[in-house]
Parts: structure tokens; sequence; C-alpha cells
């Protein structure tokens, strides 16, 4: 057959992957093929609109470079990455829950010992904070010898990846022997999300805001575990009810309580008064399951 309408084509470019090799493949672009085309018979779409599509489609592609990545940036917005994230990483009960991973992790970042100070060369001051807890198993035992790769926005909402400087806020503290971890860093702020390219316009063209609320991202790792990519989010942030990125879980949200208390502030290297988060991160047993890729925005241009 070589003549199709618009009942009949989807079929006919389905049955065009009959030679493909890999299965997975298979189902994968018959799927996008068949919703891609439900897509536009449902709203009719008219050639204006869809070549409106392919320049926005193409502005995301020429934003990206080896440190912005506007498609992960996209995904994020619609959902999609939430979307993956909930079908691949479905939480074990009593594990710390996955969250978006997001445009800015980076490898490489400087390794620190317990306690160490993630606020050494900092170009902007935040509110000091004193960041502490165990890495535990299932039933509560500690987990020896984790990584907690952890990084976070600077005090005006910028990610030091977002820029040409060095890096700031981030690092890989090991925690201890006990499984215990700590660092000093600067309580995170809520921040926009990059709208100075295409995804900005598409926001902007919703009418939504393009907020998150304050978090530090951490990656926990240990042998023998499953790696949990999350956040910690800062308890009544304003924008916790309206993410841009809908990755918000209650369990979550850490309380920043502050400590006036000068021989405390002494012991701990911190100045008085400063924050006190304590929080403990879960890790499922790694039985086999496939750890989840940790993409920088290098990677996707590799
Ligand atoms: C982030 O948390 O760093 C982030 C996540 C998604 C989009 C933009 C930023
Ligand atoms: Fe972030």
């Amino acid at each position: 057959m070589r003549q199709f309408n618009e009942d009949t084509l989807t079929q006919a470019v389905i049955a065009r992957l009959k030679d493909a090799d890999d299965p997975r493949f298979k189902q994968v672009m018959a799927s996008a093929i068949k919703h891609l085309h439900a897509f536009a018979r449902d709203v009719q779409l008219t050639e204006e609109e869809w070549f409106e599509g392919i320049k926005f489609l193409t502005a995301v592609g020429q934003k990206c470079d080896d440190k912005r990545q506007e498609f992960i940036l996209l995904s994020d917005i619609l959902g999609l990455s939430m979307m993956i994230v909930a079908l691949n990483h479905k939480t074990v009960p009593g594990a710390t829950e996955a969250t978006v991973l997001g445009p800015f992790f980076a490898h490489g970042a400087k390794e620190y010992d317990y306690g160490g100070d993630l606020r050494e060369g900092a170009s902007m001051k935040g509110e000091d904070v004193y960041v502490s807890g165990n890495v535990l198993s299932l039933d509560g035992k500690p987990v020896p010898n984790a990584v907690l790769d952890v990084w976070q926005a600077k005090a005006d909402g910028i990610y030091d990846v977002q820029t040409a400087g060095e890096f700031e806020l981030r690092g890989r503290v090991k925690a201890n022997a006990k499984g215990e971890y700590a660092l000093k860093s600067y309580k995170p702020k809520f921040y926009s999300v990059p709208i100075d390219g295409p995804v900005g316009d598409l926001i902007r063209a919703t009418g939504n805001h393009h907020m998150r609320p304050a978090h530090m991202h951490a990656i926990v790792s240990a042998p023998g575990y499953q790696p949990v990519i999350t956040h910690v989010f800062v308890e009544g942030d304003p924008y916790l009810d309206g993410d841009a990125v809908f990755a918000v879980k209650d369990s979550l949200i850490g309380k920043y309580r502050k400590v006036n208390d000068a021989a405390e502030a002494k012991r701990l290297g911190m100045p008085n008064p400063f924050l006190r988060l304590d929080w403990d991160f879960r890790l499922a047993p790694d039985a086999g399951v496939k750890a989840r890729k940790v993409i920088a925005p290098s990677d996707a241009v590799a």
C-alpha cells in the first residue's frame, strides 16, 4: 500500500519498524509514533503551529552546550523527568525518596571528609548552616563509608556551573565508618529555573511562575546499596506547593533550626548563632538493581 489517510497513516509508519533488530527500540518508537499522531489528530494541528513547534525545538537544541542543557530543563518543566523518576524509582518503604536530578550536577567536585566546609571559596555569603546526620540501612543500621555528592545554588539563586567560575557550594562529602556525615554550607534559597532561553518563553506563555523551592541536592551512594538522587527542601519555603519541576516530596522537607550557643558553635567550628539541619538518609539494598544514571550537561554533548 502506498496511499494513506489520517486513519491509516499511523499503522503504516509503525509497520516500517518491522525489520528493526532491537525489540525495545521497536516498542518505544511505535508508541512514540502512535502518541505523536494521536496528539496531532486530537488538536487538529495546523502547519503553522507545527512549524512553531519545530522552531521551538530547534531553539532548545541551539541553547545546549557542555554547560547548559535546555532539553533536560524542558523535560523537567513538562513533568517528564519526574514521571520517569516515578516509573523507575518506586520508593522502597523506609528508603529516602528519589527526586529530579536537574541540569546542574557536575562531575569531579572536590572531596571532603566529615565536617567538610563547602563554603570554602564561596563568592557570596548566606546563612551559615551545619548539616549532619546518618546514612542508614532500611533497618536503621549505620551504612559505613557512604559518599554524599552535594550541590546547591549560591545566594543569588545561580549555580556555580551556570557561570564561568570555580565550583562553589558543591562537594563529595565522605561519611565516616560509623555512617555519620557532617558538612558546613549556607541555607539554600528559592530560585528561578533558567528563563533566558526557549524554555523560559514556554513557561511565560503558560502563565506559571518559574521558581523552585529552596533545596540542597544530594546523591548518596555506598557499596552494596542503591544510590539515591534526592533533595532536602526547606520547611516553610513559599514555593513548596508550586515547584516549577514538580519535584517536592513531603518526606524530603527538612527543618533548619536556629542554634544560639557559643560553646556549641565553637565545638563545631561555626559562627554563633548558626542554623542546624539534622538529616538522615536511608538507603535500600542494591539487590542487583540498576543504578540511576547521573548525567551532567557535558555528558549529553560528548
Ligand atoms: C535544580 O534543582 O537544580 C533544577 C532542577 C530542574 C530544573 C532546573 C533546576
Ligand atoms: Fe537545584
